[in-house]
């Protein structure tokens, strides 16, 4: 036993040191290979011997359980917001001030990272709250989410009570492979890496905010002038007890030495791989900041300089038309390519018909563009004085692709092509179908569809399953050969087992997206259940809303789509889902809240009981909690039902309800 003991000890260490080399130095000592087999041998003597679970735990970072709501917390010291200054002179202005109050002092610059503001607090050295700024004085409790970020240290190097204060953001990376999958699954793009952080970080499920990579600079101590003097000495205490601080700081004697590294910074920041949108300039002696005093919103002895988001002028050569899956029509900009924000831009999306109406876009116009959120081109505005006796844009009328008249429902900004036959929706349909989050047939991407597509093989979903009827002919086209069309059907065949859910989305009903898909299949488990759902039943659904159940409707009730699905269940694909088994038992549809500490079950390990049994785990006492499950050293949540009369269960009676269900 004290073998193993150890051994988690020793795992515990090396994974965690791991984690600050990679994520807090950017200095990795091991491979992703090496911290994943750690990892994995750690999660699974935890599941074994949850009594020896370190409190600094790094599997901590893989994301809880679920949680009902965020539970509200009042700031020891309310978070404040910065002034705003946008160039020299007033920056220059804002440092006059000062001197007028205190005449001797430096300043410490910053990079203002692009994200949201976080309380993090710390009791005896160990993790113990995070929370959003929220309007300053009541934050939200975001402890689990927080605790997923991998740069986050669980346990400082030194045993104190500290309240830390710093930026969560999304680095680019995350940001693209976050958008990728919002894409994938039918879903609206985040805007920029600030929304995607601030999205990411009110998301009920940890583990989901585990996933998207989010990470976090950190930057102030409450009450600092406890532990250090200076703003300066501040950042590197901060370094020292394990916080990630952003490299870029500098103590600055005089204005002038600011003015010149705001240029500076501003060049620095197109290098980076996470968003800025200024510095900030700090007083750096803490004895000085009463003096120079407060506004109601903002200390005086701070600013933020706020950069400019690059743009610059191109020419718009043409405005293209892309049609997607469902028919949609999207006006493209095409652009001179031109290098902005570190890449070079030739296509920006326009969005709709209103959108280039609204800033009357012209073709052969001189365009501004930016990055949003330094990563989605975007048209700002048109220069109007260069502009030459230029035709104002009309919307296409017919589909670039069949030629058939598109239409405009009201109330949506959206043109489609309503030809179920579009040649243009079938390809987007079966690459759709086909792809890695649907259906997931490996071989058959983008441009094999394409060709099978133009080679008459394949215009419709049900084709994919015939192809191998036409296995001899098709090893006879250049470049396709035995091989891939062995393996391409081979890959078919295997798609023919995928779950329900990916079928459903694959089949790429309008709003239907990967989610949405994973819900529908638990209330209708077959294609035939789905057939027949009715509006006023799949509106009673949580996720699904009136724009949703209208679509599923109409999609499943088309007599093109019945015998489609007919014809792919004869050809043998899975058109049910098995319903995970499911027990009576008194827990089922009762909410439980888990406090303290068991002896013989983790907390994971718990409520994946009680989840089987059909319970549901809250992270609060409410009245409409049904059992707290009270461990050793409950505190607030056991005394808060007491106080509401919830009935408490302790280790011993859990054990029993539960019974031989672990
Ligand atoms: S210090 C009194 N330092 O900018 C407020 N803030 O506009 C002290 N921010 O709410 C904040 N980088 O969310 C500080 N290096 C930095 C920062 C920073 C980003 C954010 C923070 C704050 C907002 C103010």
């Amino acid at each position: 036993m004290m073998d193993i003991k150890k051994r988690i000890d020793e795992l515990v260490k090396i994974i965690n040191q791991a984690n600050v080399d990679y994520h807090t130095k950017d200095q990795p000592t091991i491979t992703d290979f090496e911290y994943d087999q750690y990892l994995k041998e750690l999660i699974e003597l935890e599941e074994s011997y949850p009594n020896y679970k370190q409190i600094d735990s790094p599997t901590q970072k893989i994301g809880g359980f679920v949680l009902d709501g965020f539970v509200k917390v009042t700031h020891q010291v309310p978070m404040m917001s910065l002034a705003n200054v946008f160039n020299e002179e007033e920056l220059r202005n804002f440092d006059d001030k000062i001197r007028k109050v205190v005449p001797s002092f430096s300043y410490v610059s910053e990079l203002k990272i692009d994200g949201l503001a976080v309380s993090l607090v710390y009791e005896a050295g160990l993790f113990k709250r995070a929370a959003t700024r929220g309007n300053g004085v009541v934050g939200e409790d975001v402890t689990e989410n927080v605790r997923t970020i991998k740069s986050l240290p669980l346990k400082l190097t030194e045993p104190i009570d500290i309240e830390v204060r710093g930026e969560i953001y999304m680095p680019h990376k995350s940001f693209k492979l976050a958008n990728e999958e919002r894409m994938n699954q039918n879903e609206a793009l985040f805007a920029n890496p600030r929304n995607a952080a601030a999205g990411t970080i009110r998301q009920l499920d940890p583990k989901i905010v585990a996933k998207r990579q989010l990470d976090l600079f950190c930057y102030t101590i409450v009450n600092a002038s406890s532990y250090v003097k200076t703003q300066d000495e501040a950042l590197k205490y901060l370094k020292k007890l394990g916080f990630k601080v952003n490299p870029y700081h500098e103590k600055l004697e005089d204005i002038d030495a600011l003015v010149n590294k705001v240029s500076v910074y501003d060049s620095l920041r197109k290098t980076l791989n996470y968003d800025t949108d200024g510095v900030v300039i700090k007083v750096n002696e803490f004895d000085l900041y009463e003096r120079i005093g407060y506004t109601a919103k903002s200390p005086k002895w701070a600013t933020a300089y706020k950069f400019q988001a690059e743009q610059v002028e191109t020419l718009l050569k043409d405005i293209t038309f892309q049609i997607g899956r469902t028919g949609v029509i999207t006006p493209v900009a095409e652009l001179e390519p031109v290098f902005v924000s570190g890449t070079t831009v030739a296509r920006a999306t326009l969005h709709n018909e209103d959108y280039i109406l609204t800033k009357d876009i012209r073709i052969g116009d001189t365009v501004v563009i930016h990055k949003a959120g330094e990563i989605i081109p975007e048209v700002l505005h048109v220069v109007k004085e260069k502009r030459t006796n230029l035709k104002p844009f009309e919307m296409i009328t017919s589909c670039p692709v069949c030629g058939t008249h598109l239409e405009r429902k009201p109330g949506e900004a959206d043109y489609y092509c309503m030809n179920p036959e579009c040649p243009g929706k079938h390809i987007n349909t079966l690459i759709h179908f086909a792809s890695r989050q649907a259906m997931d047939i490996d071989t058959l991407g983008e441009k094999v569809v394409e060709m099978l597509h133009e080679l008459g093989y394949l215009n419709q979903i049900t084709d994919i399953y015939l192809l191998h009827q036409y296995r001899d002919e098709l090893k006879e086209i250049p470049g396709f050969g035995d091989k891939k069309v062995e393996k391409l059907i081979q890959a078919i065949e295997a798609s023919k087992k995928q779950t329900l859910d990916r079928l459903i989305f694959g089949l790429g009903v309008k709003h239907v997206g990967a989610k949405v898909a994973k819900t529908l299949i638990k209330h209708y488990p077959s294609v035939n259940a789905l057939m027949e759902a009715k509006y006023e039943d799949l509106i009673q659904i949580n996720e699904i809303g009136e724009m949703i159940a209208t679509s599923i409707v109409s999609y499943f009730n088309d007599d093109k789509v019945k015998e489609m699905l007919r014809l792919l269940s004869e050809f043998g694909l899975n058109m049910t889902h098995e319903k995970e088994e499911s027990i009576a038992h008194t827990f089922n549809g009762k909410t439980l809240v888990l406090t303290g500490k068991m002896e013989s079950f983790s907390r994971e390990q718990a409520t994946e009981i009680i989840e089987k049994c059909g319970g549901k785990v809250a992270s609060s006492v409410s009245a409409k909690t049904d059992y707290v499950v009270a461990g050793e050293d409950a505190g607030s949540k056991l005394k808060k039902a007491n106080e509401l009369g919830v009935k408490v269960l302790d280790e011993e009676e859990f054990k029993v309800m539960i019974d031989g269900l672990y």
